[in-house]
């Protein structure tokens, strides 16, 4: 498995060419394309400013030498990698297994060419048995959840070491336990139109391209 996250992170960096703005993306699987772009950085002399979408990739980053900027101080991205939990044949997908589901759709929305980079055992027909992350504010917390928990969500807060996980931007993340999620896109308004909610990790039509890796190779699918 570590095997296939390594070639599809290091095919997703044949995307990423001189004088461009990259996307880094937050994970397991984009922690290879990070590395791979701090190898060419410092190997090949590549000259690319990265975007981060976590603090651990941030900190990823700065020890690869891979210079930095703020989401706020750019206009575009031009390609963006970044793994995913769950991606469907339409091509929307889970992302936030990693509780970075926040910043990855900040830094997502600007770019222009957009990647997922997944082993096989991402891709599904439908969503939903992945736990869909929700973040939301700290403050009514417990109301939303009740609120989930009355509709049948299933939902579980997040922890982490046996304490209630806080995101980098200081938000919590509720998983909710659909087993599958019919409508995603009707089912990511709802969640939106809910006081407290930040953002989902339903990630709708945003994808350009999603890079699979599988016992017999990589295969690299086109969304419409
Ligand atoms: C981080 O919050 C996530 O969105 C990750 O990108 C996603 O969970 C995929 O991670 P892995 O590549 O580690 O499975």
């Amino acid at each position: 498995m570590e095997e296939l996250k390594k070639i599809a992170g290091v095919t997703a960096a044949q995307y990423v060419k001189d004088g461009m703005i990259v996307g880094l993306g937050t994970g397991s699987t984009a922690y290879y394309f990070v590395e791979e772009i701090g190898r060419r950085v410092n190997e090949e002399g590549l000259e690319v400013v990265g975007v981060t979408t976590s603090s651990q990739t941030t900190a990823q980053a700065e020890s690869l030498g891979i210079p930095l900027k703020s989401v706020d101080d750019i206009d575009v991205i031009d390609v963006t990698v970044d793994g995913a939990d769950e991606v469907d044949t339409a091509f929307n997908g889970i992302k936030g297994g990693g509780g970075a589901l926040l910043m990855e759709k900040i830094v997502a929305t600007p770019t222009k060419e957009y990647i997922w980079v997944v082993d096989e055992s991402k891709m599904v027909e439908k969503l939903g048995a992945f736990k869909l992350p929700v973040e939301v504010v700290q403050y009514g917390a417990e109301r939303i959840f009740r609120q989930f928990e009355a509709k049948g969500y299933k939902p579980s807060f997040r922890e982490k070491d046996g304490v209630r996980f806080v995101t980098d931007m200081k938000n919590y993340i509720i998983d909710l336990d659909l087993g599958v999620i019919e409508n995603p896109v009707t089912f990511g308004n709802e969640l939106k139109a809910m006081t407290g909610i930040v953002e989902h990790g339903l990630f709708n039509g945003m994808v350009n391209k999603v890079i699979v890796a599988g016992k017999d190779g990589v295969k690299i699918l086109e969304a419409k």
